[in-house]
C-alpha cells in the first residue's frame, strides 16, 4: 500500500471511531430545541439562559437544561424553568405550542415553569402534548398565567405521577380523578 493511501485508510478509520464514540443527541431532537429557542427569543427571552444552544454545538445532549438518556441518546428531560421570566427581561405572555415538543417521544421529566405561560395555542395545547408524550412522568406548570381554561385538558395525560400548578390564576381547586395530582401544589 502506498504511503498516501494509507494514511487516507487511518484517517478514515479514525473517523469512524470517532463517529461510533459520539453520543450524540437525534437531529430530530435537536432542531426541535433551536426551535424551541427561537419560540422563546421571540418573545423577547433566552439570550442569556439558552446561550449555549447553538447550531454549531451537534450534541445537544450536551446542552444546558437539556438531559439525555445514556443509552439511547434521546432528550429525557427538559429543565426549561424560568426562561422566558419577567425578572429578566421584558417579555411577552407566551401560548404553549405543542407541536413543539412532539418530537421528544422520550421526555419523562418537562419543567415549563415560570415562563409568562397563559394558554395553549389552538388544537395545538396540552390536548395534543397529552397524547404525543406518552412517557412524561413530571410536569412542572406552576409560577404561570394559565387560567381555569387548561384544568380540563390537563386529565390527559395518563402516565403523569406529577403535575405542579401553583401560582397561577386558578380560582377552582380541581381533583383530577385523584390520579394525577399534588395537592399541595395547586394554587
Ligand atoms: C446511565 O444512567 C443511569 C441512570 O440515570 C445511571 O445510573 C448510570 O450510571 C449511567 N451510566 C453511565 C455510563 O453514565
Ligand atoms: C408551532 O411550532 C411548529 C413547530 O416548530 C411550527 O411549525 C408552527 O408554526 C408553530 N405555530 C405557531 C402558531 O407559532
Ligand atoms: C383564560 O385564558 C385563555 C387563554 O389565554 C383566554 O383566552 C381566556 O379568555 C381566559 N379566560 C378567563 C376567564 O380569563
Ligand atoms: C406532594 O408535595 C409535598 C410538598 O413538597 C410533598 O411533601 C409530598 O410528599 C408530595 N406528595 C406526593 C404524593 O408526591
Amino acid at each position: 500500500m502506498k504511503m498516501r493511501q494509507m494514511w487516507v485508510w487511518m484517517l478514515l478509520m479514525a473517523l469512524a471511531f470517532v463517529n461510533e464514540r459520539c453520543h450524540c443527541c437525534l437531529e430530530e431532537e435537536r432542531i426541535s430545541l433551536l426551535e424551541i429557542k427561537a419560540w422563546f427569543s421571540h418573545a423577547g427571552a433566552g439570550s442569556h439562559e439558552l446561550e449555549g444552544w447553538d447550531k454549531g454545538h451537534f450534541n445537544c445532549c450536551n446542552w444546558d437544561m437539556v438531559v439525555c438518556d445514556n443509552t439511547t441518546n434521546r432528550v429525557i428531560k427538559l429543565y426549561l424553568s424560568f426562561v422566558n421570566s419577567e425578572f429578566l427581561n421584558a417579555v411577552e405572555d407566551l401560548d404553549l405550542n405543542a407541536s413543539l415538543f412532539l418530537p421528544f417521544k422520550e421526555l419523562e421529566n418537562l419543567d415549563l415553569s415560570g415562563n409568562q405561560l397563559v394558554g395553549g395555542l389552538k388544537n395545538q395545547g396540552f390536548q395534543v402534548l397529552a397524547s404525543g408524550l406518552r412517557n412524561l412522568k413530571e410536569l412542572y406548570l406552576n409560577d404561570n398565567k394559565f387560567n381555569d381554561s387548561i384544568l380540563t385538558s390537563l386529565s390527559g395525560f395518563s402516565t403523569l405521577k406529577s403535575l405542579y400548578l401553583s401560582n397561577n390564576r386558578f380560582t377552582v381547586t380541581i381533583d383530577l380523578k385523584g390520579r394525577v395530582i399534588n395537592h399541595s401544589y395547586l394554587g
